[in-house]
């Protein structure tokens, strides 16, 4: 079931994207999946000013959805390099309790571990943002609905999307490493941000499409407890009641 939250700008999604989160991190001993990418750095940016006024990290475990293949966690367009310099470095998590797949060494062993832990650590807070085709983490279109962590060509049109972080289209990895939706659909609550023109359809799509592998987000209509949360040009082609 969809809760869904429309507000005039970027400004506006994150401080309820952060509300949101905030709430959760305050139980203390909870298990987040977080997400990179531009949609949650605002709510990231007001996770860091409320830890300056007190609220805590010391408690909580951590798993993002994905990472890229091939980039080690140092390099700049890493996602751990991104969570590292977005979140991680400015609160008190505990760096053993946070988790990414690595994209580097044995994939095969990363998909067994990740997925050991994942299906032993059940996310209470799920952050997703959207792909302009409709995935979420980097389960493309056409994924199984039962995937589980998996490595995952990325399409031509999520290479060009994300080319905007990198000096050129070349550079942008093939492959990631990524939950699966059974793992994303685990969660007991997902909240999921999206904001510019470029994510309309896929919102669309979610809320009111057929629930089809062609386009991933729309699973998430059988999930119990969906918060989104989107600006006025994200939300542009839904129908209202
Ligand atoms: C990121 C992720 C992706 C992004 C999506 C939107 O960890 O899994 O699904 O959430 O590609 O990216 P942005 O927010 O950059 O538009």
């Amino acid at each position: 079931m969809f809760k869904v939250f429309v507000y005039d700008d970027y400004e506006g999604l994150s401080q309820k994207a952060f509300e949101v989160m905030e709430e959760v991190v305050k139980q203390g001993k909870v298990t987040l999946g977080l997400a990179t990418g531009s949609s949650p750095v605002g709510l990231y940016k007001r996770l860091v000013e409320a830890h300056k006024n007190g609220l805590t990290f010391k408690d909580v475990q951590s798993f993002n959805l994905d990472e890229y293949v091939g980039l080690s966690k140092d390099h700049d367009q890493s996602y751990y390099h991104f969570m590292f310099e977005h979140l991680f470095k400015h609160v008190d998590f505990n760096l053993e309790n946070v988790h990414l797949p690595k994209g580097e060494g044995s994939l095969e062993e990363v998909v067994a571990e990740y997925e050991a832990m994942l299906s032993e650590n059940p996310q209470d807070l799920q952050l997703l943002g959207i792909g302009s085709n409709g995935h979420i983490g980097f389960n493309e279109p056409g994924t199984s609905f039962d995937s589980t962590v998996h490595v995952i060509r990325l399409k031509e049109e999520t290479r060009q999307d994300n080319a905007r972080f990198f000096s050129s289209i070349e550079e942008v990895p093939n492959f990631a490493i990524t939950m699966g939706i059974k793992d994303i659909l685990r969660a007991k609550k997902i909240l999921l941000v999206a904001s510019g023109k470029n994510k309309a359809m896929a919102i669309k799509e979610m809320l009111e499409g057929k629930i089809r592998e062609e386009v991933p987000c729309t699973i998430l209509q059988n999930h119990p407890d969906v918060i989104v949360v989107l600006d006025k040009e994200a939300a542009s082609l839904i129908q209202h009641d």
